[in-house]
């Protein structure tokens, strides 16, 4: 169990492709029984992944990283790191850019009712758990370039006219915001009400109606909250509230 956390130092690795970030972090942990805090940063992925095992589109000219965040060794509220590194990214997007971006729960960057972005976060078990946060980003990513089964599914700050960030500056600014949340003041987060709030106003998912996906399984309803543990509350037409934590969600 780690105590402190104030003497972090991040290791930075920048790559021109690599399959996916989030299995370069997952390789460095293997090699490790210390807590890690690295950054793998690559200009493609030849094979960025995303939720419920789907292929991330990840062509040159996206922001594609990953970040390890050491835990504590009883830390699983994944669905809430999710949520907040999804705030992280907003608000670093709102400072560099002026552009408010919107939360789809449960780890998507919407934009103009489009994806611009998406996190992946998984954990690692060992002699200590690791969350390790994937971002992708579509930031000079041209329209003709998408493949057609995302036309007018995804966009990209290029297609938006949003001013492109510098990548370093951009990365620097979502991971220091990520750590001040994780490691506040030295010690590992608490789910804070004002963090649960920010992420609510970030949300563009409240109060939409969705289709919610297990299995074979739809059900019908509206998101009416998102709760501290990450989970959606989801009421259903019969009135009955439900909390989900994974699964399909269209909106
Ligand atoms: C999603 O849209 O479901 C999540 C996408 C997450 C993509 C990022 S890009 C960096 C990191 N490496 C991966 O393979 N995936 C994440």
């Amino acid at each position: 169990m780690y105590e402190k956390f104030a003497d972090r130092e991040r290791k930075f690795i920048f790559l021109e492709e690599t399959e996916s970030t989030n299995n370069d972090i997952k390789a460095m942990l293997r090699g490790t029984e210390e807590p890690l805090f690295a950054v793998v940063c690559a200009q493609r992925q030849a094979g960025g992944r995303g939720r419920l095992g789907r292929n991330f589109f990840s062509p040159a000219g996206g922001l594609y990283f990953s970040v390890s965040l050491p835990l504590a060794g009883n830390e699983k509220n994944i669905p809430f790191i999710t949520l907040l590194a999804g705030l992280c990214v907003c608000k670093a997007i709102e400072e560099l850019t002026g552009a408010k971006t919107e939360l789809k729960w449960p780890n998507d960057i919407y934009f103009n009712s489009k994806k611009l972005g998406g996190i992946l976060c998984e954990l690692v078990s060992g002699r200590n758990i690791t969350a390790v946060v994937g971002i992708g980003i579509n930031l000079d990513v041209e329209r003709v370039s998408v493949p057609s089964e995302l036309t007018g599914k995804m966009t990209s700050f290029t297609m938006e006219g949003i001013p492109v960030p510098d990548k370093k500056v951009f990365i620097g600014k979502i991971t220091e915001k990520l750590d001040d949340f994780i490691y506040e003041n030295g010690e590992l987060y608490k789910v804070r009400d004002v963090t649960v709030t920010a992420i609510r106003e970030s949300s563009c998912s409240i109060g939409k109606r969705v289709k919610y996906t297990v299995g074979d399984t739809v059900t019908e309803g509206i998101i009416t909250n998102i709760l501290k543990t990450g989970a959606a509350e989801i009421t259903l037409f019969d009135g009955t509230v439900k909390e989900i934590f994974c699964g399909e969600i269209t909106q």
